[in-house]
Formats: C-alpha cells, sequence, structure tokens
C-alpha cells in the first residue's frame, strides 16, 4: 500500500507553509537571526507538540514564525517543503501564507513573497512541481486589517492567485470579512476559507454564499448538516480535508472515527492534504498511509481521493487532463 500512494501523482490543496518549519529549521533560523527560542533544544520542542484543540496550536505556530525574518528564510522553508514534494510525488501544490503575522514584526509582503515564490519558482523549473500561492487574512484579527493587507499585496498580485482565511475560528465567522473578499474578488483573485473545521455547519453556508469561495478548507462539520452535504454534493464543491491535523487537533478522537470516507461515499468532493505537516506528524503521504492504515481506505478510494485533487486545484485543464 505504501508503494501505491507512493506511486500516486499526489497534488495538496491545503498547505501553510508557516505550517512546514520543522523543528531543526527553527532552531537554525533562530541561530542565524540571533533570536532564542524558549526550548532548550529539538526534543523539548517536539515535546510541547502535544495539542488539545486549534488554539493550543495556533500559539504555538505563531511563536515559531517569528524566527523567519529574510528573504532567504521564506526562500529556504518553501524548499524544504518542496523537497518533500519532490520526494512524495506531490505534483502541484496550492501553498497558503499568512502575511499578517509578518508584516505585524516589520517584515514587508515583499520579502515574504519574494522569498515563497522564489522557490516555487525553482521547483517548477527543475521538477515540474507546479504550484499557486494564497494570501491568508486571519480571522482573529480585525476586517479592517485584512484589507489593509490585501493592499499591501496588491504590487505582488502577478504572484498570488487567491484569498483565504485561517487562524481561530469560532467567535470570528466568515461574515466578518464580507468587504474583504468582495475586494479581492474584484482584483479577480480567487477564493477559499478555512470553515467547519471548530466552527458550526452554518459557517460553511457563509464562506459559500457570503465569501462566494470556490472551494471549503476542512468543512468536516459538514456531516451535521444533510442539507449541507446535499449541496456540496450537487454543485461539487470540494473540501480540502487533512486526516493528521484533525486527529492531532481532536476533531476527530481518533483517525477510525474520521468522516472522510463517509463524506466521498456521499459524493462529496473531498480531497486529501497535510496542513502543517511540521506540527502534525506528517506530509501527504503519511496522511494518505493514515487512511490506508485506519480506516481501511481501499486503493480505489485513495486513487479518488488523489483524483478529486487534481479536479478541485487550480491548474490549467490541459495539465489536469494528462492527470486524469
Ligand atoms: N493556521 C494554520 N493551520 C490552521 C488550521 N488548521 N486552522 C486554522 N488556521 C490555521
Ligand atoms: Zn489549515
Amino acid at each position: 500500500m505504501k508503494q501505491f500512494i507512493a506511486a500516486l501523482p499526489k497534488v495538496e490543496l491545503h498547505l501553510h507553509i508557516e505550517g512546514t518549519l520543522e523543528p531543526e529549521l527553527m532552531f537554525a533560523l533562530a541561530k542565524r537571526n540571533g533570536i532564542s527560542l524558549p526550548y532548550a533544544d529539538v526534543a523539548a520542542l517536539a515535546t510541547a507538540y502535544d495539542f488539545h484543540n486549534l488554539q493550543s496550536f495556533l500559539d504555538l505556530y505563531y511563536q515559531g514564525a517569528a524566527v523567519l525574518q529574510t528573504e532567504q528564510d521564506f526562500f529556504d522553508l518553501t524548499w524544504a517543503y518542496l523537497v518533500r514534494c519532490h520526494e512524495q510525488h506531490v505534483v502541484h501544490t496550492e501553498v497558503f501564507f499568512d502575511p499578517q503575522t509578518h508584516l505585524v514584526r516589520g517584515i514587508d509582503m515583499g520579502t515574504v513573497v519574494g522569498g515563497i515564490t522564489a522557490a516555487l519558482d525553482k521547483a517548477e523549473q527543475q521538477w515540474g512541481i507546479s504550484s499557486c500561492l494564497i494570501l491568508c487574512f486571519l480571522r482573529h484579527l480585525s476586517e479592517a486589517d485584512a484589507l489593509a493587507t490585501l493592499e499591501a499585496a496588491i504590487p505582488y498580485l502577478d504572484k498570488i492567485q487567491g484569498v483565504g482565511l485561517d487562524s481561530s475560528e469560532v467567535g470570528n465567522p466568515p461574515s466578518k470579512f464580507v468587504q474583504v473578499f468582495a475586494r479581492a474578488r474584484a482584483l479577480g483573485l480567487k477564493a477559499v476559507a478555512h470553515a467547519g473545521e471548530e466552527g458550526p455547519a452554518s459557517y460553511i453556508w457563509e464562506a459559500l454564499d457570503q465569501l462566494q469561495v470556490c472551494r471549503v478548507d476542512h468543512g468536516v462539520r459538514s456531516t451535521d448538516d444533510p442539507r449541507l452535504i446535499a449541496r456540496l454534493a450537487e454543485e461539487q464543491i470540494p473540501l480540502t480535508v487533512c486526516p493528521l491535523s484533525n486527529t492531532r487537533l481532536k476533531v476527530f478522537d481518533q483517525m477510525a472515527d474520521h468522516s472522510i470516507l463517509r463524506l466521498l461515499d456521499q459524493d462529496v468532493c473531498v480531497t486529501v492534504n497535510s496542513d502543517d505537516p511540521a506540527y502534525f506528524g506528517g506530509y501527504m503521504q503519511e496522511n494518505f498511509e493514515a487512511l490506508a492504515k485506519d480506516l481501511k481506505a481501499s486503493k480505489e478510494q485513495l486513487r479518488q481521493l488523489a483524483l478529486n485533487g487534481v479536479q478541485a486545484s487550480w491548474m490549467p485543464s490541459l495539465r489536469k487532463k494528462r492527470l486524469i
């Protein structure tokens, strides 16, 4: 099964680049930038990765991102992730970044976008891995802050294909960001949003109807609402599901409880993704393997999940056809 998964051409649609910061690189960048981390070593840091919900993870994730300072840091971070993509036969990836995490520390948009896209371009040239870049707004901050962030990104829009919405979900519904998403769409950007990870199914409706997203990130709480499931299936609105993330953040107690195969059975376009692989114990290969091992997913189901990723992606239709 491992070999079967390794040989599948995989597409990743839900990946936070700051969530690919492995402990070793975090320490190396901290040293390079003269930053002290509140952990003695890599092993001490790794023991802190024991999360009980989304917020307990986000607190560590934002703390870790503080070691990212220069364009070279963003390049090195992104390149390390793309090496994993190459090793795991990920042929296309749509990468989230959280500019507000960096802007607030005095790092400019050009440094962040420049470093990330230099690595994405190199991976395309060297290995043919295609990619998109998605600017995420932090939903625990105000809509005014998100609007200012979008304005700061305008000089770089030739390198950014879409906007997203992430961070602390409960209490920060999609409806808080209607204006900034309307502005982003008017600028020609595509839209996605995290919804229904910890938040209720009503947030998924809001993301669809008020933000006009073309995909929902996570969306697993859709199973609480049969009308929503019917709509997702009817309109083939993709869900970017992240199995290892969901168990690490206790969205599901254990992988055996995960709803991804039930959603697949109900004809929802579910896809497999790694979210924040450095924090959740695995990249794409390990996420697929977990479904095979703990959910007893068949080869046919795994193949369908990988094909859904191709379908749900923003790659040109000719490239899609070659992969299907
Ligand atoms: N930022 C990084 N990972 C996230 C997740 N799983 N949910 C919300 N915001 C995030
Ligand atoms: Zn996410």
